[in-house]
């Protein structure tokens, strides 16, 4: 299983797999695990030609014997038939990670909707294709009013679209409409679809330039308060948990459907009293002004059921700042 292989054994050669979106956060810590554990690997980026953008995929081990990188964009019909034709799995990560500036449909909920939809579209005409894992949200489970706050949610939840549409929660919105579009277009063509849901992703970030979560994370550690306010309780879980976690649903002959992917669902106030606990010397915030928002769990039993084991908040947040710290964002005073 990919959770136990060793970075020091020699990979076993496995078959060829697609990431969409291989440049981004996730993605590029997915292909990272991916080539340890042996697989050829065809990631798709939008712009092959920004050597900057692109010059961690090409750091990771095995990846100039095992990395092919092609141009896709979302939004071009068609896009996605040559890197994906051929391989035996798909993991579809890219997505919009934005808060859109004046057109939310043409900046965030097309790309994900009808990008999604594209993309299973080329998985459709790929006669080798096993298995499609796409990169959903926790926030396609717990955007709602109307649960048992006793009950911790599970896969079975689905955020509601009018409660994403009133408040103008784009993102999520995006997420569950593309969520929800792939499970009934991969009914409809009897491909295996199953679905990841991590929370708030928290880890060293391989790409330079920091995608918009991290930038929220570093943020933080400087003492901004907004952003963290705004998220108010939250789901947090370890990048690589979520890289290994894409893996072994693909892997695991059983895996089927959604799966949360999360350590610990804790309140901000506490997040931030953890934090400054253990980096004193950083700003972090003391106290955020409490949203109105209903009180909720995450049941992850499904994924823990599998043989999954979860890293600490603790380690999420030392490895992420370790990482800041070296590549220059933030400095620690000891
Ligand atoms: N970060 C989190 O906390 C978190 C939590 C839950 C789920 N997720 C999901 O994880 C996935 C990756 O997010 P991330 O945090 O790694 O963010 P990220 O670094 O911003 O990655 C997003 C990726 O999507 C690509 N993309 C956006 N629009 C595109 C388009 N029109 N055509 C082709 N590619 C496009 C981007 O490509 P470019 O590099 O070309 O812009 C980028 O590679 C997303 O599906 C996100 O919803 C993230």
């Amino acid at each position: 299983m990919a959770q136990n292989q060793s970075q020091n054994q020699k990979p076993e050669c496995k078959g060829r797999v697609c990431v969409t979106g291989a440049s981004g956060f996730l993605a590029a810590w997915l292909i990272k695990r991916l080539l340890l554990s042996g697989y050829h690997v065809t990631g798709t980026v939008r712009d092959p030609g920004n050597e900057m953008k692109l010059a961690h995929l090409w750091r990771l081990e095995g990846a100039r014997e095992r990395l092919k990188l092609v141009r896709a964009d979302l939004m071009e019909e068609g896009s996605f038939d040559n890197a994906i034709m051929g391989c035996h799995g798909v993991f579809h990560t890219a997505s919009p990670v934005l808060k859109p500036s004046s057109d939310p449909k043409a900046e965030i909920l097309e790309p994900a909707i009808q990008g999604t939809l594209n993309v299973l579209r080329s998985c459709k005409k790929n006669p080798s294709l096993h298995r499609v894992v796409l990169t959903s949200s926790s926030s396609t489970v717990r955007a709602r009013d109307d649960f048992d706050p006793r009950v911790p949610l599970d896969e079975s939840s689905w955020s509601s679209v009018q409660l994403c549409e009133k408040f103008q929660i784009w993102y999520v919105l995006s997420k569950t409409l593309a969520e929800r579009a792939a499970w009934e277009f991969c009914n409809e063509n009897n491909i295996h679809l199953v679905t990841v849901l991590p929370t708030f992703v928290i880890g060293p970030s391989l790409p330079p330039d920091l995608c918009s979560t991290a930038s929220d994370v570093l943020g933080l550690f400087k003492g901004e308060t907004e952003k963290f306010q705004w998220h108010g309780r939250m789901g947090y879980v370890h990048i690589d948990d979520v890289a290994l976690c894409h893996i072994l649903v693909y892997e695991h002959e059983a895996a089927n459907g959604r799966y949360l992917c999360s350590s610990t669902v804790i309140d901000n106030d506490e997040l931030a009293t953890l934090l400054s606990e253990r980096y004193p010397s950083l700003p972090i915030p003391k106290r955020f002004e409490q949203q109105n928002r209903p009180y909720y769990e995450l049941n992850t039993s499904k994924l823990r059921t599998l043989g999954f084991k979860f890293k600490s908040v603790q380690e999420m947040f030392d490895d992420c700042i370790a990482s800041l710290v070296e590549q220059g964002h933030l400095t620690l005073h000891i």
